[in-house]
């Protein structure tokens, strides 16, 4: 087992939490670098997220978003915006409790995030009103296990920087 805390924050929550809003400003502040695993993925695969599940389905781009995470928990410091299926996926649970670093769920209400998805079409896994709340449900119990949790709903960015940076992580 690393004792050692690495000096990773890592962005929990659900699509349209807004992981990557936060991460960039918190990482300007943190003076870290900002890691955003899907444009990660979407780099290495030379696709978007929405083609990768189309082209390849859903287990081939969790291998993928596997394979992203090893690569950047390799490197600190770095603020981490996880996708919204990454920390549900045991096999990354367990690599990022490993590295020790901060996990922060940005807990937004349900209607808040359906009402924030639908006015976008880049996430395969947002459909119908039905399957993304029993989506959100089955994820809850994995996104609970967060270290920290931060109520954001209709917080802006900046407010919910502000409270993460006043957890005093690092
Ligand atoms: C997913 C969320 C997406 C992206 C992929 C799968 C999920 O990330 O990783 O579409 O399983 O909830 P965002 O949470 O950034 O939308």
């Amino acid at each position: 087992m690393n004792n050692h805390r690495q000096k990773l924050i890592y962005l929990v929550g659900f699509m349209g939490a807004g992981k990557s809003s936060v991460g960039t400003i918190l990482a300007q502040r943190m003076g870290w670098p900002f890691v955003d695993l899907d444009t990660v993925i979407e780099a290495g695969q030379g696709a978007t997220i929405r083609q990768i599940f189309e082209q390849a389905g859903e287990p081939f781009f969790r291998q993928v978003e596997h394979a992203a995470l090893v690569e950047v928990t390799r490197k600190g410091p770095a603020v981490i915006a996880l996708g919204g299926g990454t920390f549900v996926q045991r096999p990354n649970f367990d690599l990022i409790r490993q590295t020790r670093g901060a996990t922060v769920w940005l807990d937004c209400p349900i209607e808040e995030l359906w009402k924030r998805c639908s006015t976008m079409d880049n996430r395969p896994l947002f459909r119908d009103r039905e399957s993304f709340f029993k989506l959100f449900e089955q994820r809850l119990p994995y996104y609970r296990q967060a270290e920290f949790r931060i109520a954001t709903g209709e917080r802006s960015p900046e407010e919910i920087v502000q409270e993460i940076l006043s957890l005093g992580l690092f």
